[in-house]
């Protein structure tokens, strides 16, 4: 390679690193309110199959399935540096981090009860779970 393409390269590369870490925050907030809204869908059709709102009985364990997957970990979604005004999480999230991951933990094993027995106590639990942690740590 001739070495006079050396100093463009080096300045991309400073630039892609650049951007690419500006892209990552944007990116880790765009993936876990997908999440969320993952866990909003799936809990609003479990609950109009429970409530007998709509006969949809054979999908119901599937739902509750991923929604005992997407609650695993979920404060890692949540890494120091990623509050961002495209957010709706509180600045507690990361100053109260402790009751924020044993909340999450609450939910990742309600969701975990759900996941294998999908009844409308176990549904309810989770749904609990969901609303103390908004109640605490979400604008
Ligand atoms: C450990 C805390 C915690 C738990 C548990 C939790 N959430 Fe959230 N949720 C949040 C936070 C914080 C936000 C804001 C995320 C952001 O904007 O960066 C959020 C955002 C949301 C949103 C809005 C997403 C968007 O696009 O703005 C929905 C819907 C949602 N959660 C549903 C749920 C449901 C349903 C459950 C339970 C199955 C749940 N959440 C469990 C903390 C939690």
């Amino acid at each position: 390679m001739n070495r006079t393409h050396w100093p463009p390269i080096m300045a991309a590369l400073g630039m892609v690193s650049a951007v690419a870490y500006a892209v990552d925050t944007d990116e880790i907030v765009k993936y876990r309110r997908n999440l969320m809204d993952a866990n909003g869908g799936l809990m609003g059709a479990c609950n109009a199959v429970l409530q007998n709102k709509v006969s949809d009985q054979t999908r119901l364990a599937g739902f509750a399935q991923a929604l005992g997957t997407l609650n695993r970990n979920i404060a890692t979604q949540f890494p120091p540096g990623s509050a961002s005004p495209d957010s709706d999480a509180l600045p507690d999230v990361w100053t109260r981090r402790a009751e924020f991951e044993r909340r999450a933990k609450d939910a990742e094993s309600k969701a975990s009860v759900f996941g294998k027995t999908p009844s409308a106590a176990a549904f309810a639990d989770l749904s609990a779970a969901c609303k103390g942690c908004h109640k605490d740590f979400r604008k």
